[in-house]
């Protein structure tokens, strides 16, 4: 990209990434250029621009109803789109089919829900789609596992079932199990909404560690503390469209639309 322009991220498209750490561009990770979607009379994504560079954290802000949701499900193809491209690590999505598939096993996803396989162990759930997807032998997707399931603290609960864990432990067992097909990027759909409070900051040191390790990170939260701890930038979106992009320290400091502001003043006032 040769627009790329250290510190200048664009506020009203989201097109410029982040600088990395050292104030170097960063090559594109996600590319989201035009994208519209209906659901019927409703244009849940209008017109949505975004680049995310490789390593970069975006936190992506905004009312209930905005589109976030969608715009992570169209992402990892879960949604069709009706116009514009979506490109990973500079591959397009395929519509269906065995690339599709492939480029799914790229985006790791985290939803609300843990969505784990009740009937199988914590180490089953984490090897499972290695050995399907990604071809791995028993013992080395195991060894992985293991490995995973030590990184994110719930190495003690590896024979159990998923209802033998709380909630912030399943939560850290999804992140493991997305982790284990090697992600380029990893998207969190409100990935601590669901917890009691006490079991959140355990989930978020995680995804805090997996963002220092330099993972390329698009996360829907309404965790502000996050959001100004792990953020290079936040992209804030209301009614389908992306309203503003900014560092966090801009973003929380001097949000420049209205909505954002009306946005803000609702969730710090409490
Ligand atoms: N499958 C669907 N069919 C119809 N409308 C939908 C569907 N999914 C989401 N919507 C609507 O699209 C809008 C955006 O939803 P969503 O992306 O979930 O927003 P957010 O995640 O920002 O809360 C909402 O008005 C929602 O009701
Ligand atoms: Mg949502």
């Amino acid at each position: 990209m040769d627009d790329v322009n250290p510190g200048q991220a664009d506020r009203t498209t989201g097109e410029t990434v982040a600088p990395d750490r050292t104030g170097g561009a960063r090559e594109p990770m996600v590319v989201i250029e035009g994208v519209n979607k209906h659901f019927g009379d409703l244009h849940v994504l209008q017109d949505i621009n975004l680049t995310v560079g490789k390593g970069e954290v975006v936190v992506v802000l905004g009312p209930s109803g905005s589109g976030k949701s969608t715009l992570c499900r169209a992402i990892n193809r879960l949604e069709t789109i009706e116009s514009g491209t979506i490109s990973i690590d500079g591959k397009a999505l395929p519509e269906e089919g065995k690339a599709l598939a492939q480029l799914r096993a790229d985006v790791g996803m985290v939803f609300q829900s843990f969505n784990l396989f009740s009937h199988k162990t914590i180490r089953e759930n984490v090897t499972l789609g290695p050995i399907k997807v990604r071809k791995k032998s028993k013992a080395e997707a195991s060894t992985q596992a293991d490995a995973l399931l030590e990184r994110v603290g719930v190495s003690a609960q590896a024979d159990k079932y998923p209802a033998q864990l709380s909630g912030g432990q399943q939560q850290r067992v999804a992140i493991a199990r997305s982790l284990a097909m090697g992600p380029k990027v990893m998207l969190f759909d409100e990935p601590t909404s669901a917890l009691d409070p006490e079991m959140v900051n355990e989930v978020l040191d995680v995804m805090v560690g997996l963002a220092k390790e330099g993972m390329t990170m698009i996360v829907v939260t309404h965790e502000m503390g996050f959001a100004r701890k792990a953020a290079d930038r936040v992209v804030f979106m209301a009614d389908g469209q992306v309203v503003e992009v900014a560092t966090p320290e801009e973003f929380f400091t001097a949000p420049k639309s209205a909505r954002a502001k009306d946005f803000l003043g609702k969730i710090l006032t409490h």
